[in-house]
């Protein structure tokens, strides 16, 4: 069989980038894939009873009997996790031998500190042949911008987008070598960011999203007073801001 007739036989892996929710925030040549797709994976964190991925595109017109929801593996182990993305990788390519166009969905943008990278890396060694595209999607925090009416740089201002330290006090440091932070993955840790807000005098002017576009959503466009730092650290995007924004009026 030539490449070519390789390439036509074999189907096709799409990973989605489905934005962070709501459903409206999905690229339209994503959904197109999504609809198109005779097998949907969407991950869901060991953590959590359902998929995020799903939850996002909840009133999304497609064939949800080809979801197959897969638990990720994330616990730090990279063996663990190289030999999970291979699995998944050779299931996928089996799919593809067979002509069948798989999707692969991940909460906000498709590239931006999502697991598609692993199995896409995956997927080049175990099937090269697999004509593979990706779709990028609305990142969390581009929402959360839109949303808190939050500029993500003016001018020339830098921006640094940064997963939360375990060590908050290095924070301060970051914050001050740029314009604006753009702070994921903050979890258990939402106080103590706070209190270096707090003790930078910025906090009035910093913004915070949780559960954008998804139940129990919470938009803070200032960080003056913050209920419930506790739970409200979990998938959440900061929005900091070394100085109040420029107004022209
Ligand atoms: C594994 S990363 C995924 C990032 C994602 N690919 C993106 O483009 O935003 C998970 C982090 O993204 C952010 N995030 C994802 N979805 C979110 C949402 N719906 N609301 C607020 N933050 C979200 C949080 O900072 C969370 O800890």
């Amino acid at each position: 069989m030539t490449d070519t007739e390789k390439r036509t036989a074999s189907g096709h892996f799409y990973g989605l980038g489905v934005g962070p929710g709501p459903a409206g925030l999905l690229p339209v040549a994503a959904l197109e894939a999504l609809q198109n797709a005779d097998h949907i994976y969407a991950p869901r964190s060991r953590v959590s009873a359902a998929s995020v991925a799903l939850e996002a595109l909840r009133d999304l017109d497609f064939d949800h009997s080809r979801v197959r929801e897969i638990e990720f593996n994330m616990d730090g182990d990279d063996a663990r996790i190289g030999h999970h993305y291979a699995g998944l990788a050779r299931e996928i390519a089996a799919l593809g031998r067979q002509g069948q166009r798989v999707a692969y969905l991940t909460i906000g943008d498709a590239m931006t500190y999502s697991t598609l990278g692993y199995l896409v890396a995956a997927l080049r060694r175990e099937a090269p042949e697999l004509p593979q595209t990706v779709l990028p999607g609305v990142t969390s925090y581009a929402a959360a911008a839109a949303r808190a009416g939050f500029s993500l740089g003016e001018g020339k201002e830098r921006v640094l987008i940064l997963p939360c330290p375990d060590d908050v006090s290095t924070l301060a440091a970051d914050i001050r070598a740029n314009d604006v932070v753009v702070l994921m993955k903050v979890g258990r840790r939402l106080s103590a960011v706070l209190e270096v807000l707090r003790e930078l005098g910025i906090s009035e002017h910093c913004a915070l999203a949780h559960r954008l576009g998804l139940g129990g959503e919470v938009v803070l466009p200032s960080l003056s007073s913050v209920p419930d730092a506790e739970q409200l650290g979990y998938l959440s995007v900061l929005l900091i801001r070394k100085t109040k924004p420029r107004r022209f009026s």
